[in-house]
């Protein structure tokens, strides 16, 4: 964003060379205020950097920015699989031991991109303010907030948690935090900032106004964290506080490790500046991004993109050749992160969308089709350029249920399904086999976050409930 403040004039004239000179036709009927503010948003927009994605769309005539997909030389990711029978326990015993060495020196802050508009989960607010959990109904924000508790409790240090919201919902997630008291979190421990915008352009490359005195913004996709971390000062915040690493994960998934130390430790142990968590997939469809190796670098690749083909191929075995599903859970170094918002410049992807817009006479149209290119940055386009990338497998049923549909698959039926079956196998764990008359099952992070906290919790309480109906344990 220009940090000059030019003339009027000045602007009026680059947005009139750009062929965008319409944005200011309704300039001498706006108020002062809607002059200012129309000002500050033309001023927050790069013309040159917008014409340049939009000459790369209409040669490339799709929707990918060039190199941001290429579907020649992919190849499988190669990943840590989970321990099995014999293999892979010594591994990951010493990666949770070198793990918690850093979360006991403090080392490790947490990061939610809680920016998107949520519109397929069709809930009007922040995504985090939904009420999720099997029995007590908690919002996201209060289960992560708990989750992080657990963990400052656990290692006897402060947890920094960082979450990034857009111009759309900054307000109301933060009014939301101050209404539940940061949820027992201190206020200096919870670091909001907020993401960029990209205007939306019709198809025929002209920037969409939402009335007179606006333009159409829109969240400029979560890979805008790295800008956005720069230019609120967290990462020199961060870096001045001593934390090196950073846990960041999306808000839309309650089953998600705040911070892991077999994560982390293997993070360490690679050297890795960017590591990612994955899930085998469940099915050739399912809606996951893809880990493959794109000429020998490691990348994401969405599942839109990846050609069904590829998609069904099996190995011997009968898994699925292309497997490693992205359940968006990330570690990255503050360093990786300073040097991404300094000279990342990550591909910018196309989305078409219906965006309501004014035609030249001030009249607000609402499309039925989509008329509009909204521009997003890809958090997981920095994997090809952060060095010794790992990925490394999560448990589906413990650490991957996301909320993204109001009904069906990953809706939150099924992931307040997934929550008290995690609990339930706590609970067999604990040695309780008789559980035919519990309905759902709640554990708060603050009673046990963990199996093993949990089989402590059970074994050393004196008041525990009868097994049946609801059950929410504190
Ligand atoms: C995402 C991943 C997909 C992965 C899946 C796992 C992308 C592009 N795709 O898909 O590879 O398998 O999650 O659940 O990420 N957000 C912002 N700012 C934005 C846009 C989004 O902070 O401008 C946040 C949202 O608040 C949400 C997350 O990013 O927490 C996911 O965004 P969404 O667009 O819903 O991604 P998916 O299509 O679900």
């Amino acid at each position: 964003m220009p940090s000059e403040t030019f003339s009027v004039e000045f602007i009026q004239e680059r947005f009139l060379q750009a062929g965008q000179s319409h944005v200011f036709a309704f300039w001498d009927q706006l108020s002062a205020s809607q002059q200012k503010e129309l000002l500050n948003q033309a001023q927050s927009i790069d013309l040159k950097a917008l014409k340049y994605l939009l000459d790369a769309q209409s040669k490339a005539g799709s929707v990918h920015a060039p190199g941001a997909f290429s579907p020649d030389a992919l190849a499988p990711a190669p990943y840590i699989a989970l321990p099995v029978l014999e293999q892979g326990h010594q591994d990951w015993a010493e990666a949770v031991r070198v793990g918690e060495g850093l979360l006991d020196a403090g080392k490790v802050a947490v990061l939610t991109v809680a920016g998107g508009q949520g519109t397929r989960l069709g809930f009007d607010g922040p995504k985090g303010a939904f009420p999720i959990t099997p029995v007590r109904q908690k919002p996201i924000f209060q289960l992560f907030a708990e989750k992080i508790r657990a963990q400052a409790i656990r290692y006897g240090q402060p947890i920094h948690w960082f979450i990034m919201t857009s111009v759309l919902n900054h307000d109301s997630t933060k009014q939301f935090f101050r209404d539940h008291n940061n949820f027992g979190l201190a206020a200096n421990r919870i670091h909001f900032f907020t993401q960029g915008e990209m205007p939306a352009v019709s198809f025929d490359d002209k920037i969409l106004m939402e009335s007179p005195g606006k333009i159409a913004m829109s969240p400029d996709g979560h890979g805008g964290v790295f800008r956005a971390l720069a230019q609120s000062k967290a990462l020199s915040w961060m870096q001045a506080e001593g934390l090196d690493l950073i846990s960041l994960f999306q808000v839309d998934n309650p089953l998600v490790k705040v911070l892991d130390p077999a994560f982390i430790g293997f993070h360490h142990i690679h050297g890795s500046e960017m590591s990612s968590k994955m899930v085998p997939k469940k099915n050739p469809d399912e809606k996951v991004g893809l880990f493959c190796l794109k000429s020998d670098k490691l990348s994401i690749v969405e599942y839109s993109d990846v050609p069904q083909p590829m998609q069904q191929l099996r190995d011997s075995d009968g898994k699925l050749t292309f497997r490693a599903g992205n359940i968006a859970v990330h570690l990255l170094n503050r360093t990786f992160a300073e040097r991404m918002a300094l000279q990342g410049h990550l591909p910018f992807h196309y989305a078409r969308k219906k965006v309501s817009y004014i035609d030249v006479s001030g009249t607000l149209l609402k499309p039925l089709e989509p008329n509009a290119i909204k521009f997003e940055q890809f958090i997981f386009d920095a994997l090809p350029l952060a060095k010794n990338a790992i990925v490394v497998e999560a448990s589906r049923e413990d650490e991957f249920s996301p909320v993204k549909n109001a009904v069906g698959s990953d809706s939150p039926e099924t992931s307040k399904q997934a929550q008290s079956n995690l609990f339930r196998r706590w609970l067999n764990a604990a040695g309780e086999s008789m559980l035919k008359d519990l309905n759902a099952l709640e554990v708060s992070p603050l009673c046990a976050d963990t199996q093993d906290a949990f089989i402590d919790y059970w074994q050393k309480s004196s008041n525990r409930p009868p097994l049946k109906g609801d059950i929410y344990l504190e």
